[in-house]
């Protein structure tokens, strides 16, 4: 049966700033991910801690929202059967260190908060994500 799903991925900071975003976006389209919404913004420190609110209680979310909002990022709603699992799985660990050879992450990240992209994981923030940057 099919399951065309969207996903919510941002090519953060430390790849905008290397210039990877053609390179990443590349690696998307090659596995059939369709690229239906995208565009590059630089988030506000505020718009950052609103769309990372997940982690609020997180010793490193004053860090995380502080480096999101350090520099461009580009955002893209990802289209395919099973976009979430698939994203994730292209994606890598969280740690570029932990993260399986042909991963985004363990090509491209650096450490763990410069781990280059970020992917919804659940169906439920997928929409909150995607809502969050594209409606209206
Ligand atoms: P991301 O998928 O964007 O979601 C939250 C981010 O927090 C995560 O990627 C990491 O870049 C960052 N982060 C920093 N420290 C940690 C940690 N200890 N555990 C999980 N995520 C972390």
């Amino acid at each position: 049966m099919s399951n065309l799903e969207q996903t919510l991925s941002i090519i953060k900071p430390d790849a905008v700033k290397r210039n990877l975003e053609n390179e990443i976006k590349e690696i998307f389209r090659n596995k059939d991910f369709n690229i239906v919404n995208e565009k590059k913004i630089q988030l506000s420190k505020l718009e950052a801690e609103e769309f990372y609110k997940v982690h609020e209680t997180k010793p490193f979310y004053d860090d995380l929202c502080a480096y999101l909002s350090s520099g461009p990022i580009v955002v893209m709603v990802l289209e395919k059967e099973n976009a979430i699992v698939a994203n994730r799985e292209l994606m890598g660990a969280t740690n570029p260190k932990d993260a399986k050879d042909g991963t985004i992450r363990k090509k491209y990240g650096i450490s763990i908060d410069k781990n280059s992209v970020h992917g919804s994981d659940s169906i439920e923030n997928a929409k909150i994500e995607i809502d969050f940057f594209f409606k209206n």
